[in-house]
């Protein structure tokens, strides 16, 4: 008799344990959700953009700031390659959405968009998603279209 109750206590607590780990193996799947909303944040096609002229000087600083400290490792403000394709004449190369899609939406473009894959097959890297927003990407293409000459 005092065996069987040692034995049920015994069950119970296994049983007990192997609930406490079913949810410890909740938790990563938890954090991966969040993750996903983080990604979903990002990053809304971009259909139409609205250029000016005389150049928005605002803007064009800003976009030297993020270029400076995000893209000039691997973006040469020349036509040679560094690790990413140069970025002179880019702005005439290209259309402005495909630009401000290239920035704020990259894996889109590289999963779609065949002239991305083929600057992936020329460069070999593909470009990391850069965290940034609508606004700044705005102004990063402002910033190419001063460094090509615009005024
Ligand atoms: C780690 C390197 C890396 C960084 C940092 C980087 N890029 Fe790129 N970028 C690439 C590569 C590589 C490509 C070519 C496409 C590919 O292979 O994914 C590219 C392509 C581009 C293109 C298309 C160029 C063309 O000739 O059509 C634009 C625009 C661009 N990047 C903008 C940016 C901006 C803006 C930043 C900074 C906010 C940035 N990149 C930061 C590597 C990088």
């Amino acid at each position: 008799m005092k065996n069987k109750i040692l034995g049920l206590i015994t069950l119970t607590l296994m049983i007990w344990s192997c609930g406490g780990a079913e949810q410890r193996a909740e938790s990563p799947e938890t954090s991966d959700s969040v993750l996903l909303k983080q990604e979903e944040v990002h990053g809304s096609e971009v259909k139409e953009v609205a250029l000016s002229t005389p150049l928005d000087q605002a803007m064009v600083k800003e976009g030297q700031g993020i270029y400076d400290m995000k893209c000039a490792s691997c973006h040469k403000l020349t036509e040679e390659r560094l690790v990413g394709p140069g970025w002179g004449g880019v702005s005439k190369k290209r259309k402005p959405e495909w630009i401000l899609n290239m920035i704020t939406n990259v894996d889109m473009m590289l999963e779609k968009d065949a002239e991305a894959q083929k600057l992936l097959e020329e460069c070999l890297v593909r470009m990391p998603n850069q965290n940034i927003n609508d606004k700044e990407a705005r102004s990063v293409l402002e910033f190419m279209r001063h460094n090509d000459g615009e005024k």
